[in-house]
């Protein structure tokens, strides 16, 4: 059974927390979405900070952004993976069976962000349920606590926690609630990298293929956003390696080949070998 470092006592009821996960980012370029996100969890004085939601096409970086944005306010970022199944409890308290046969009050990572000062990422909220939302509704204004019906307390948010949402704009499994989408404010919008960006992001990550092997990647990342596919920076980072891998282990015989048998595994698109750009 997994450790749980730290328990605190509300009201009688002992709740474990967990602990985030660490997680760090080299940010490149977009520094408009990444101000905006910053500005947005100011602490004002008297007003609170802001909930906004993140919203982009999948593997755009909004997961990524949360990671950097919290970095620089020196706070640990929480995740929680919202799934159509993700229910009250999951967001709130769990009761887990301790190996003594006890109940084990187990707080959800938002929880354990409200008593410890961090921040929170809601990931991919726009597969949850409204019956989940509902239950962090009191969260999302100035009441800024949950109530746990599993362990029947009260919990109250640090000042210095934050919160946000990601969202893909494409996937929606359920509308979000009006009540709610009102209280995720403001939108913060993303979009597909530069060029520059985007071959930055590449070389940042993945040390083995050459510059030109990641130029062209990103030329057809580029092509593909400007036919507004959603090619993603996820995408072009697994073509890229796997091409880089094809060519190491002697799979094709020159870049040009190994891109376009690496285009086609990973996002099996049969054009890849008809129309691809070719290399400069
Ligand atoms: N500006 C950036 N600087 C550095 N790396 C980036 C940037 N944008 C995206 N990435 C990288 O691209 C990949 C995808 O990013 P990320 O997982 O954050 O996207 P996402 O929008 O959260 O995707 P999903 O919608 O699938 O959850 C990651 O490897 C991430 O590190
Ligand atoms: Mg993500």
């Amino acid at each position: 059974m997994a450790e749980y470092h730290e328990k605190i006592i509300i009201k009688g009821v002992e709740i474990h927390l967990v602990d985030p996960p660490q997680l760090d980012v080299d940010w490149v370029g977009m520094q408009e979405p990444l101000t905006q996100l910053l500005a947005s969890w100011t602490d004002d004085g008297d007003d609170p900070p802001m909930q906004p939601r993140i919203l982009g096409k999948p593997g755009v970086g909004k997961t990524s952004l949360a990671i950097k944005a919290a970095r620089m306010m020196g706070q640990d970022l929480y995740i929680t993976q919202c799934t159509v199944d993700t229910k009250p409890e999951d967001l709130i308290i769990s009761p887990v069976i301790a190996d003594n046969g006890k109940i084990r009050y187990v707080a959800s990572p938002l929880v354990s962000a409200m008593v410890r000062g961090g921040i929170c990422l809601l990931d991919e909220g726009n597969r949850m349920s409204e019956k989940s939302w509902a239950s962090i509704a009191p969260l999302l204004d100035m009441r800024r606590s949950v109530y746990s019906i599993v362990a029947g307390v009260e919990i109250k948010a640090s000042p210095n926690f934050r919160v946000c949402v990601t969202m893909n704009e494409d996937a929606s499994t359920f509308e979000v609630p009006e009540y709610i989408h009102s209280r995720l404010q403001p939108a913060i919008h993303m979009d597909f990298p530069t060029r520059d960006e985007e071959f930055r992001i590449l070389r940042g990550k993945l040390d083995g293929p050459s510059d030109e092997l990641l130029r062209e990647v990103v030329n057809i990342l580029q092509e593909s956003h400007a036919r507004d596919e959603d090619l993603s920076i996820r995408d072009g980072l697994n073509i890229a390696r796997y091409a880089y891998r094809l060519l190491k282990h002697k799979a094709a015989a020159n870049e040009r080949e190994a891109i376009d048998q690496s285009h086609l595994q990973i996002t099996g698109d049969n054009r890849a070998s008809l129309d691809g750009p070719t290399l400069v």
